[in-house]
């Protein structure tokens, strides 16, 4: 490395205390003062003035003290009419404003709804009227783009709402792709719904109610539909199963349980499939690492990036450490952690000669050929922001748990450390939590070397010379600085969790089970002006903990909204033996139309010896006469049926969103 202060970029002052620099040039060059060996040959004195944490500590705070304004003003300008984004259709976002190698110049589900995550996240600790319009234009957006016929299907089914990308203009794109990607409504509805959250607790109750959780349903129906067909990942590349997709269904079908109670609805589909999703979770955990991809077999080690940014969207302080949530700093994230880092260590040439326990440029996966395969600038930010977010934990408990899982973690950051529990007035936990707050920095500082002139973040910088590569201004590497840095910041998303056993309890045995979800075309009429924080009237007292700002909220006075869809549960008495199925099977589209292939299936959570239950739910029009029996499908794919007559039922038309129909087998 040169020595900076001859080549002017440092003022060095002679003052003694600790502002004794300032970056006077590139804002970043402050950054480039990584090593011990560059603070001694710029600065000609001992190390033990100033230790080398601190000064990555004081490189961090400002990188970002520059870095968030520019991201936040780069991730506008590429969304509608922001600077980039000439011809963009209201409330769409474009992944990158290159038009060329790579082509980018287009709406992704995926990046919109992280990218809005990130701003929602921010809007709900510090109200913003632009970041408003903005979110309201993409809800609306969203609520219109559902129903557009696409390659990957239709709205009717909703098989269309798998669709990975859009033209700029709104329009469907009709080249060749990896698709379906299950991960974009999931994605979507957890990021509407923490908007919702925010209209709620702001007296906005109606608006969440009537503009967003319509948009929210059909989401969460897609998720309860398809969650268990394979689909493409989140990098386009691999058909099977994604930790990633799996997560983020997991949050959003649990997430979406709570808002529709606090709606004063209900969403039996999230109920019945939630802890399926997250009992089915747990099969990536190959006791090492959360394997990226299952049910497929493509070569790869399964190590992956896709674990931090699931840890990191699934983050909620309130859940601790668990592990089977796999947060941030549970053993099994921490664990993957190291070996995703760690297989990044060898290949990239910017990584060679940094130790364990030191942060490196970090990208998707080891096998990675895209671009000959580099770091990305927001894996390297989420690798920190997994960090920031445990140790907000870590601090808010009072400690930190050492299991033999997360064992070699920590003994990257202080080779003499045992499991056992830390709690924070032992010198073990200080340690630690230095350790890992410099760890984390030092992945920031890795991006703050290599980011572009003027703060410029592309998708991804050369594993040999660290130049940044790729496309250029991605919407995504500038969304993980807001992440990153607010994490830092101790700024934490809204818990999604609230106490719902679904969040965490994982059950027994897992059934592949799915509920055909009704999908309804969502209002896109405009939001109403001058929502202001909380000027909406009272905040009902079923909110969510999370959005509740006092104990004191009056109730709500609920005025009955004729329902047009009802959530039907099917309880269906029939004693079944190991392999065998029981589904419905009834004369409209929603029960496959008499056609066995398609009947729903029935999920055996509840069932027990004395009380054998098989149950699902249906979204299922109010007033609609249906005619229906149910099927017992055997391990070798034959099917029983009941005896005659049909069953018959007539869903209730009136204000309840719910209803219940128990049988027994005939
Ligand atoms: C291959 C890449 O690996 C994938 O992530 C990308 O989305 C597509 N090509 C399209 O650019
Ligand atoms: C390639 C990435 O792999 C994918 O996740 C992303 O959606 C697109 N680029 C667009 O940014």
């Amino acid at each position: 490395m040169m020595d900076l202060a001859q080549q002017g970029v440092l003022a060095v002052s002679s003052s003694s205390n600790t502002s004794f620099f300032e970056p006077i040039m590139h804002p970043f060059s402050s950054l480039l003062l990584l090593g011990t060996l560059a603070s001694q040959a710029v600065f000609g004195r001992p190390n033990s003035l100033l230790s080398e944490r601190d000064i990555i500590k004081r490189d961090v705070d400002s990188f970002f003290a520059t870095e968030v304004p520019i991201a936040l003003a780069q991730v506008k300008c590429n969304i509608a009419s922001g600077c980039n984004a000439g011809g963009v259709a209201s409330g769409l976002v474009l992944a990158s404003p290159s038009k060329s190698d790579p082509d980018y110049f287009y709406h992704w589900t995926r990046d919109a709804a992280l990218t809005f995550k990130a701003l929602v996240d921010r809007f709900v600790n510090e109200y913003d009227a632009d970041l408003q319009t903005l979110i309201q234009n993409y809800i609306t957006s969203q609520a219109k783009m559902q129903t557009i016929q696409n390659p990957s299907g239709s709205f009717y089914d909703g098989s269309g709402l798998g669709e990975p990308k859009f033209m700029a203009d709104g329009s469907q794109f009709t080249g060749n792709w990896g698709r379906p990607q299950r991960d974009g409504p999931p994605l979507r509805a957890l990021t509407m719904i923490t908007y919702s959250k925010w209209l709620i607790k702001n007296g906005y109750q109606s608006t969440a109610k009537d503009l967003v959780w319509p948009v929210i349903q059909n989401d969460l129906s897609y998720t309860a539909q398809y969650w268990n067909q394979t689909g493409f990942d989140l990098w386009e590349e691999v058909n099977g199963s994604s930790f990633f997709t799996i997560a983020a269904s997991h949050r959003a079908l649990v997430e979406g349980s709570n808002l529709a109670k606090t709606l004063g609805t209900s969403c039996s589909s999230c109920d019945n499939i939630a802890p399926q999703v997250l009992c089915f979770q747990q099969t990536f955990w190959n006791s090492k690492y959360a394997v990226a991809n299952i049910n497929v077999n493509n070569g790869r080690s399964g190590k992956d990036t896709n674990v931090f940014i699931s840890t990191n969207e699934g983050f909620d302080p309130a859940l601790g450490c668990d592990a089977a949530t796999f947060q941030p700093c549970s053993d099994r994230a921490l664990a993957s952690h190291k070996v995703v880092v760690d297989s990044f260590r060898s290949i990239y040439g910017i990584n060679s000669g940094i130790g364990k326990g030191q942060g490196v440029a970090v990208g998707r996966y080891p096998e990675d050929t895209y671009y000959n395969g580099n770091p990305w600038y927001m894996h390297t930010l989420a690798a920190a922001e997994q960090l920031y977010n445990s140790l907000y934990v870590w601090k808010s408990q009072g400690k930190i748990v050492v299991t033999s899982t997360s064992l070699p973690f920590f003994q990257d950051l202080s080779s003499s450390v045992s499991t056992g529990t830390y709690s924070s007035d032992t010198p073990t936990y200080k340690t630690l939590y230095d350790a890992t707050m410099a760890y984390a920095d030092s992945f920031v500082n890795n991006v703050a070397k290599y980011a572009g002139a003027n703060g410029a973040l592309a998708e991804q910088y050369d594993r040999n010379n660290g130049k940044p590569l790729s496309a250029r201004d991605l919407t995504w590497s500038y969304a993980a600085v807001l992440s990153a840095a607010a994490r830092r910041a101790g700024v934490v998303p809204l818990g999604w969790a609230d106490s719902n056993s679904a969040a965490t309890s994982v059950p027994g045995n897992c059934y592949p089970t799915s509920v055909i979800g009704a999908y309804t075309a969502a209002p896109t009429g405009s939001f109403p002006a001058g929502q202001t924080p909380g000027n909406g009237g009272p905040v009902p007292s079923t909110a969510p903990t999370s959005t509740r700002t006092t104990t004191t909220a009056a109730p709500t006075t609920t005025a009955c909204t004729p329902a047009t869809s009802v959530a039907v549960t099917f309880n269906e008495r029939k004693v079944t033996s190991f392999g065998q199925t029981v589904k419905i099977s009834g004369n409209i589209p929603a029960l496959g139309n008499w056609d066995t292939s398609k009947a729903v299936a029935l999920g055996a959570s509840q069932y027990t010896a004395n009380n054998p239950v098989w149950s699902g739910s249906i979204n299922l029009a109010a007033g609609q006469a249906v005619q229906y029996k149910y099927i017992v499908v055997n391990t070798d794919g034959s099917v029983t049926w009941e005896a005659d007559p049909n069953h018959t039922y007539t869903v209730p038309k009136g204000c309840a969103t719910q209803a219940t129909k128990n049988d027994t087998w005939q």
